[in-house]
């Protein structure tokens, strides 16, 4: 069977950058910025994506392209022997990560609902008492969770050409629009020049330690570095394609959209008088709110959420498409068995993510519930380890294959080849090492 690959340029720069944007760029990184410090933050993330961030990805894609398969193949035909396992490595947590992020993708589309339907939007309606509600629930969340994997499957089951890469093409500039549509909106309310100075103006006192951390662990999840996804998406690339400029762009969009997601809640959150440090509930509890006091809220509050729910349904294709990419390449299944396989399967782990935060809240360990368990397991050990082993490997075991790959043998110049070079053998490495050390410690 001849491999499937991209039917053009744009719907893989699109695709890739769909995995990138998700969740972590409109909900995290805009408190993140809020919380480190406003412009200092963005710079300090910048720098990371474009140095350690840029040589993950060329790397990743060059491995992908070079073994024109999934991840666990791409080790095991490039080198082989323990090398494999680091492919094992990216598939499962791209499994394990699909499982909980498909929950979330279940919030969001059970609040697009919700706002359409105007049960959001009701007078003196307390919001947090509602979300919080509605995730201890036990049946509710689960049928938003079921919905949300169904239409990853269905996606994923027609293939990179006309599923991944054709959604991509439709959600991704609809996503753009949304968001620019959303920041004019919020950038002319009354007061929002507080929250947009607060957001961009560099505060150097607040930088430190605690900054570098953590705006690499953000990149690292942000870019959808360390789990083999952009080896997967690399694989059905030709030699076409110059990757340098690639990973540029998958750069340049997914911190563009964090930077204006930003644009949209922090003026928001000044205008309403809000503190902006608010964390992981501003997405639900916080913005509805504000929609719920603006002329046209339902309009407005629609739109975000369905931002959001393209931003999570083009990440989790993605993540669907590593463990399936795996099944086909190596186990010989066909798509639709490995998709409805996976997905049927994702969707029973997810379960008990989802009543972590109901009737499961009890259930613990190490102080943290199911949910929590698997992205502790997930984001702090098995991505940066997956980084470190793509770090290590192709800086390492097939660095002349990684030349030749990025340059299309040869014929494309990579003037950035030594540093390339050095940040894969030895800053990466150091700076993951540094991150994971220090995910231990607090
Ligand atoms: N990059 C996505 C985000 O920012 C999350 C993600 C991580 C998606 C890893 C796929 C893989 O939300």
């Amino acid at each position: 069977m001849t491999r499937e690959h991209w039917g053009s340029k744009l719907g893989f720069i699109l695709a890739a950058a769909g995995s990138a944007v998700g969740l972590g760029n409109v909900w995290k990184f805009p408190y993140l910025v809020g919380q480190n410090g406003g412009a200092v933050f963005v710079i300090t993330y910048l720098v990371l994506a474009l140095t350690i961030g840029a040589a993950l990805i060329l790397a990743e894609l060059a491995l992908g392209r070079a073994a024109q398969k999934d991840p666990v193949g791409t080790f095991a035909n490039l080198r082989g022997g323990a090398w494999s396992l680091a492919g094992y490595l990216g598939v499962l947590s791209g499994f394990l990560v699909l499982t909980f992020y498909s929950v979330i993708g279940g919030w969001t589309l059970a609040y697009v609902v919700k706002m359409v339907d105007g049960s959001l939007m009701e007078t003196g309606l307390d919001l947090t008492g509602t979300f919080n509600g509605f995730v201890s629930n036990s049946v509710e969340p689960l049928i938003y969770h079921a919905l949300f994997m169904l239409m990853t499957v269905l996606v994923v089951l027609r293939g990179i050409g006309s599923g991944i890469e054709r959604c991509n093409k439709f959600l991704m500039p609809a996503l753009f629009l949304i968001l620019v549509f959303l920041a004019v909106r919020a950038v002319t309310l009354d007061g929002a020049a507080a929250g947009v100075d607060f957001y961009l103006r560099p505060d150097f006192s607040k930088f430190s330690g605690d900054t570098l951390v953590a705006a690499l662990s953000q990149a690292f999840f942000s870019l959808s570095i360390g789990l083999g996804i952009l080896i997967t998406y690399g694989s059905y690339l030709d030699r076409s394609q110059n990757i340098q400029r690639s990973t540029l762009w998958i750069i340049v969009l997914d911190t563009g959209v964090g930077i204006f997601a930003g644009l949209i809640i922090m003026p928001a959150v000044f205008a309403f008088g809000i503190e902006p440090g608010a964390g992981p509930g501003l997405t639900f509890i916080t913005l509805p709110g504000i929609f719920q006091q603006i002329t046209g809220g339902v309009l407005f509050g629609t739109a975000f959420f369905v931002l959001l729910l393209f931003a999570a349904l083009t990440s989790s294709v993605s993540l669907l498409e590593v463990p399936v990419a795996y099944l086909m390449d190596e186990l010989q299944l066909s798509r639709k068995t490995a998709v409805l396989v996976l997905g049927g399967v994702a969707f029973l782990i997810g379960i008990p993510s989802s009543l972590s935060f109901g009737v499961m809240s009890d259930m613990t360990l190490f102080g943290m519930g199911f949910m929590d368990l698997l992205d502790y397991l997930t984001t702090k050990l098995m991505i940066p380890a997956g980084g470190m082993a793509v770090c290590i490997f192709a800086g390492w075991i097939v660095w002349p294959r990684m030349q030749t790959e990025v340059s299309n043998d040869g014929t494309l110049a990579f003037p950035l080849s030594t540093i390339w070079g050095w940040v894969l053998k030895v800053v990466a490495p150091a700076s993951i090492a540094m991150i994971m050390v220090y995910g231990f410690l607090h």
